[in-house]
């Protein structure tokens, strides 16, 4: 293998979502950072340096906080290409430890921001993504960037496929002769997205391919509602709504309360529609192999889903699927070609 200098770049799957960003690199690290930065400074004084929590980035004039804290929201329609997204991405590959390096990477796009219904690229949105991602950011500490010097986008839950198909192997890598011959539905269940690929014979079959704008921030978003209605309050942090929807306990001065009943019930909500939306574009699957399940919600709503399909499956890690697959894509078939 070569010697990792800052000469030499280094291949990333970075799949940047609006919950996590997860990056998968070739040496076989898997790390995620939360989706949350705010624009602007942040008003804390760190007491003690190495407890700091938020970091800050400048990028095209304007400051991003980034860390631990409620954030800005990225749900908005220009999140994937916005400054927000860059701070984000450029904290996550400072956390990976890659400071001065130079980054080669593939990032996602929903399959509905990828696509028109007919198939036909959005070639001004994957476009706008492409080079968003090239504009420097700059650390407001001594650290020296990580500079993105090529990148390229692939749909979400197709970049799942690809993980799917691609084997690495200690001599090399093979394509997996049956599963490549096959049709596959993948489902990426994420955090404002639920993403459909079906492909056969290596293409994307696109009437039962898309994106459903519901997600695990969906729950949250219903929980929360439920908390604020229930305790009369005008707000609650995201931090307080992750705990009530991980351990069914929402702590309000000094007092748990059980919100079993009221998350259970957001999350039947939520599935109901994926539930629905799956049947619609997959129906009953009768001429598919498989349906292989992906992303974060996988994980979340795992026992929601166990008996859609008799012939499902769920992919290992699978909140990394697709970032394992943007890494394989980005070395084993953007580089095949570009010869990096
Ligand atoms: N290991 C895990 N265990 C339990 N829940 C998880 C796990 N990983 C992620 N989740 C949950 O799944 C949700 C979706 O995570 P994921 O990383 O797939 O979202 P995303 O890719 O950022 O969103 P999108 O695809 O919509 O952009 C998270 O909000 C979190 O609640
Ligand atoms: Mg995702």
């Amino acid at each position: 293998m070569t010697e990792r200098t800052p000469m030499t770049p280094i291949a990333a799957g970075l799949d940047d979502g609006y919950a996590y960003t997860k990056l998968a690199l070739p040496d076989g690290r898997l790390l995620v950072t939360p989706s949350r930065a705010r624009i602007g400074r942040t008003a804390v004084t760190w007491i003690n340096e190495a407890e700091q929590r938020v970091f800050e980035y400048e990028t095209d004039d304007a400051l991003y906080s980034v860390g631990a804290f409620d954030g800005a929201s990225t749900h908005f329609e220009g999140y994937p290409w916005s400054g927000l997204n860059r701070a984000i991405v450029q904290h996550a590959f400072q956390k990976a430890g890659l400071a001065g390096h130079s980054v080669h990477a593939v990032s996602g796009l929903p399959v509905s921001a990828f696509y028109r219904k007919n198939g036909e690229h959005r070639d001004d949105t994957i476009g706008k993504k492409r080079d968003s991602l090239k504009i420097p950011v700059q650390p407001i500490t001594d650290a020296l960037p990580v500079g993105i010097a090529f990148h390229e986008v692939i749909p979400e839950a197709l970049a799942a496929w690809y993980d799917d198909v691609i084997i690495e192997q200690r001599d090399g890598i093979t394509l997996d002769a049956d599963r490549v011959s096959v049709p596959v539905a993948v489902v990426d269940i994420g955090g404002r997205t639920t993403n459909y690929v079906v492909v056969k014979d290596q293409g994307v079959l696109h009437a039962s391919s898309g994106s459903l704008q519901c997600g695990m921030m969906s729950v949250k978003q219903i929980v929360a509602g439920g908390i604020e209605a229930r305790f009369d309050l005008e707000e609650i942090s995201e931090e307080r709504i992750d705990d009530a929807v991980t351990y069914n306990v929402v702590r309000l001065k000094g007092t748990n309360h059980d919100v079993t009943a009221l998350v259970a019930a957001a999350k039947r909500e939520v599935v109901e529609q994926i539930y629905m939306e799956t049947r619609r574009q997959l129906g009953l699957g009768v001429e598919l192999d498989r349906v292989l399940f992906v992303g974060g919600g996988t994980v979340a709503l795992a026992e929601h889903i166990t008996n859609w399909y008799p012939h499902q499956a769920v992919a290992a890690h699978p909140a990394f699927a697709n970032a394992r697959g943007m890494l394989k894509y980005l070395r084993y078939v953007c580089e095949a070609s570009d010869a990096a």
